[in-house]
């Protein structure tokens, strides 16, 4: 769907790349939070870069870059993916939600309210990706157990050691979910 009210047209180039061989862009339509943004991107443009560089997304955090750490955790049509592993080229017409788009308006979704509510982040760079993992795992699983956020968080690194408070919110989030 093309939404006149959200499209947005942007051209990007890779960053700091300026050699002479460069590939020809791509014109992609990219659907991310029930916004439509046209992009010309180059085509090893990763979906994490697309929406932290042209789009200006910058809640979805690149660490490894690498599919390693899970900190570029986005929802591709409900389900947690590493952005920083899809070319944006590759997105096609799925729906993409980012840490940004899961908010109501001012409304904080009940994870993002929790982990403010339970100091679940320290240095907060993985922060997003829990969250998308936490709330996709509410999405399937309204009533998870401790053994279920553990392991819908195995793939998140968190080098401030934030875990017990992430599984301790996500589990409160879902008793205010079903409340
Ligand atoms: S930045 Fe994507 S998995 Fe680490
Ligand atoms: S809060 Fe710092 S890496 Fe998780």
């Amino acid at each position: 769907m093309f939404s006149p009210t959200s499209a947005m047209t942007v051209e990007t180039q890779h960053p700091g790349d300026d050699a002479p061989a460069n590939p020809p862009l791509v014109t992609i339509e990219l659907h991310v939070n029930s916004a439509v943004w046209t992009l010309c991107v180059e085509p090893r443009m990763t979906l994490a870069e697309a929406l932290r560089g042209p789009l200006q997304l910058t809640g979805t955090k690149i660490a490894c870059n690498r599919g390693a750490c899970s900190a570029c955790t986005v929802w591709l049509d409900g389900v947690p993916i590493c952005s920083c592993m899809m070319l944006a080229t590759d997105v096609g017409t799925r729906s993409v939600t980012t840490i940004e788009g899961l908010a109501s308006g001012e409304k904080l979704h009940p994870v993002q309210q929790a982990f403010i509510d339970h100091d679940a982040l320290q240095c907060g760079f993985c922060a997003p990706g829990m969250i998308m993992s936490c709330a996709a795992l509410l999405e399937r699983s309204p009533q998870p157990s401790a053994d279920d956020v553990r392991a819908a968080i195995s793939g998140h690194y968190c080098r401030c050691g934030t875990y017990p408070h992430v599984i301790a919110a996500t589990l409160d989030a879902a008793k205010m979910r079903r409340a």
